[in-house]
């Protein structure tokens, strides 16, 4: 999709819809929707008055051939109060607004880029309604027809600032719609072989380097954690490496971002019940939403030193499968006593972490998993929750979150929750007690985070549109907020 600055005047740029975002509480005759207004003869004024004016973030009134302009359609989105705006509802607003019409074929979409707004998030916007979910339908797929955007900027200031900032919305909407197709992939098609396949195409792409570690690899690593959760199944674990290594010093230690890649997770001989068990075909989201980035990363070349760890595995009950009671030895020596095999993602994380520490002296590391139910009673659908052993890299994260529109939450690691982890034969159990999962969840990956400073993202209640009618499958939660992490000024030296 090509998405760019308009030359043209708003009455002159031709498309078959020009969006006008709106916020609820304004009026028509006021301001620019002044200017609009007049030119269309007193539409907007008879909209208000007749009780049509959109209200909520993302509800639409459709005029058809607006007189004056060029556009053969007016769309007004609200984008809610306007002492409320902010990059998350003008994404969402714009998003919702695209989304809804790109069944009516429009092929050619300008944008009113308002004076309070943030170009970023509305390019980005644009770019994420294109997102296709149902590519498997051989019949009436809703796929967008939407080929060119041009956003219409009252921004006053820089052009060649403008055009970055809409370059960059592009490649950070691109880059989470490939991370929303990755992790709608069904476990049949997207199997850990395979996700190592799709992430070499990407690195061939944008220039990254990878490596795959094999089965053999691994065991020579002595990454038994992970390797224990991959043997219920006959499908090899794959640990995927990926490097942009662009920091002008190349030598300057990585900062390093961690996925979760399980690309289905049964529960293993802890086998889950069978309603909602399809949904862990997105049990990958994290490996996905961290490809993603990467691709962002190199696309935007960031010049700092990034390394990925995408640890894949497939969790099945099979005949070698890894069973309650087992204790394995992970890659840094700490020895696991594994009671329920359905808390599998701490255990491939945990070889993960310790990798980054000992084979890439980690500068810092960010993982993101859909690790724990627990997260999800604590945070609902709306924020993901935030661990770390580093207040200043907790703060980084957070602002980072914060500009690319992605909630997130930060929960406690107090010393008293580390005795519900204790295990009575081993270092460690990988289950807690039923209360605080999320936090337990995180205690156990800080054993293996050391003193290096390590930040967690739990992202199971928000890696699924799931309130919506009209938005579905995957968000691509976290890709937006780990680029922005890694393009922050703060030092890398946490
Ligand atoms: N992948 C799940 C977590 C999950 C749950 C993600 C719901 C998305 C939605 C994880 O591997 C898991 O099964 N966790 C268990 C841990 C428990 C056994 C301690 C859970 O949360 O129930
Ligand atoms: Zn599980
Ligand atoms: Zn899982």
């Amino acid at each position: 999709m090509q998405v760019r600055l308009a030359e043209a005047k708003v009455s002159e740029v031709d498309c078959d819809a020009l969006v006008l975002p709106v916020f609820e509480d304004e009026s028509p005759n006021a301001g620019i929707l002044k200017e609009f207004d007049e030119r269309l003869g007193g539409l907007l004024t008879e909209l208000k008055e007749r009780g049509e004016w959109p209200t909520t973030p993302g509800t639409l009134s459709i005029l058809h051939r607006p007189p004056n302009l060029q556009a053969s359609r007016l769309i007004l989105t609200s984008c809610g109060k306007k002492a409320e705006v902010d990059g998350f509802t003008i994404r969402l607003a714009l998003t919702k607004a695209l989304h809804k019409i790109r069944g009516f074929q429009i092929r050619r979409v300008g944008v009113y880029s308002r004076s309070e707004f943030d170009i970023e998030a509305a390019a980005q916007g644009a770019v994420l309604a294109a997102f296709q979910v149902d590519g498997y339908k051989t019949r009436d797929q809703s796929r967008s027809f939407i080929e060119q955007i041009d956003l219409i900027s009252q921004q006053a200031g820089d052009r060649r600032q403008l055009e970055y900032a809409i370059e960059k919305g592009r490649i950070l909407g691109e880059a989470t719609n490939l991370a929303r197709l990755l992790t709608n992939e069904p476990g049949n098609s997207v199997n850990p072989r395979e996700l190592a396949r799709r992430a070499g195409m990407v690195a061939d792409e944008c220039g990254l380097e990878i490596e795959v570690l094999d089965e053999k690899a691994a065991e020579k690593l002595q990454m038994n954690a992970f390797l224990a959760v991959a043997r219920g199944s006959q499908e090899p674990p794959q640990f995927i490496v990926i490097r942009h290594l662009k920091d002008p010093d190349r030598k300057s230690p990585p900062a390093v971002l961690i996925g979760k890649g399980v690309t289905f997770d049964s529960g293993g001989l802890s086998l889950k019940p069978p309603q909602g068990m399809e949904e862990m075909k997105t049990d990958k989201a994290g490996a996905c939403a961290v490809l993603a980035a990467m691709q962002a990363i190199a696309l935007l070349e960031a010049p700092k030193n990034v390394v990925a760890l995408l640890p894949c595995v497939e969790n099945l009950p099979g005949g070698r499968a890894l069973k309650p009671g087992d204790i394995v030895r992970a890659m840094n020596g700490t020895t696991v006593e594994v009671l329920n095999t359905d808390a599998e993602g701490r255990l491939i994380l945990a070889d993960a972490i310790a990798y980054a520490r000992q084979q890439l002296h980690a500068a810092f590391m960010i993982d993101i998993a859909t690790l724990t139910g627990a997260c999800v009673v604590a945070l609902g659908h709306v924020r993901a929750g935030l661990f770390g052993n580093s207040d200043p890299l907790c703060e980084r994260v957070l602002q980072a979150s914060e500009k690319a529109g992605e909630k997130l939450w930060r929960l406690p690691l107090d010393r008293e929750y580390r005795k519900e982890i204790e295990s009575d034969i081993a270092d460690i159990k990988n289950v807690g007690p039923r209360w605080g999962g999320a936090i337990t969840a995180a205690k156990f990956l800080e054993e293996f985070a050391g003193d290096t400073p390590w930040c967690h993202l739990d992202i199971a209640g928000v890696d699924l549109f799931r309130d919506n009618n009209d938005l579905k499958g995957p968000t691509g939660f976290g890709v937006r907020t780990l680029v922005e992490a890694i393009l922050s000024e703060s030092p890398d030296s946490l």
